[in-house]
């Protein structure tokens, strides 16, 4: 009972690890919204980033008709206003674009000409890569992670790792 139950151990530390391992290291694109152009007020973008995960060095992009919306980086207090002026960043370019989450902070967007009032805006908690989470959020972050592509290659790690951990 003791031995498996240390199997069992090592079977959620290694596969934990392996996860981690790979989630660390490769900067994810977002797509706000979850789609190509869904930059847009009827998009409920509080509820869309609340399952995803933000790295340190992961990019966002938005897609949208420039035309009508823009993209602006702003402060705490102008995003909970939603104060279009006094703007940190104006990521307003073509309508599909992009912007790299270099700090681990708190990062507040919104839509000026009025969108703002209508839900096109989004805070969003950037994160360091080799931050540890609680235990408690582990299954969740590792069922709705979108870095979990490579299931192979997890698959693979977490082999070699049981070999190295485990079986001595
Ligand atoms: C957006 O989603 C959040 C979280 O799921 C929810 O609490 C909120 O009521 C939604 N907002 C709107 C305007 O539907
Ligand atoms: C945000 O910017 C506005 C205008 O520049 C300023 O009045 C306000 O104090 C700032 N808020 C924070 C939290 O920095
Ligand atoms: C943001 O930049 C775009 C492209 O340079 C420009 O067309 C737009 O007027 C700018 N928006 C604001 C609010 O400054």
């Amino acid at each position: 009972m003791e031995v498996r139950r240390e199997i069992i151990l090592c079977l959620l530390m290694t596969i934990t690890m392996g996860c981690y391992k790979v989630e660390g290291r490769e900067p994810v694109l977002h797509r706000v919204g979850g789609g190509r152009y869904t930059w847009t007020p009827k998009t409920n973008f509080t509820n869309w980033a609340s399952h995803e995960n933000f790295y340190k060095g992961d990019w966002l992009y938005f897609g949208f008709d420039k035309l009508r919306y823009n993209v602006l980086e702003v402060n705490k207090t102008n995003y909970e206003n939603c104060i279009d002026k006094n703007f940190i960043r104006n990521i307003t370019k073509g309508g599909r674009d992009v912007v790299q989450l270099l700090e681990a902070r708190t990062y507040y967007f919104l839509c000026g000409r009025g969108f703002c009032s209508q839900g096109m805006k989004m805070a969003i908690k950037v994160v360091e890569p080799t931050l540890q989470p609680s235990p408690s959020t582990l299954s969740n972050k590792a069922l709705h992670s979108t870095r979990i592509i490579n299931t192979k290659l997890i698959m693979f790690l977490v082999t070699v790792l049981i070999m190295d951990v485990c079986v001595i």
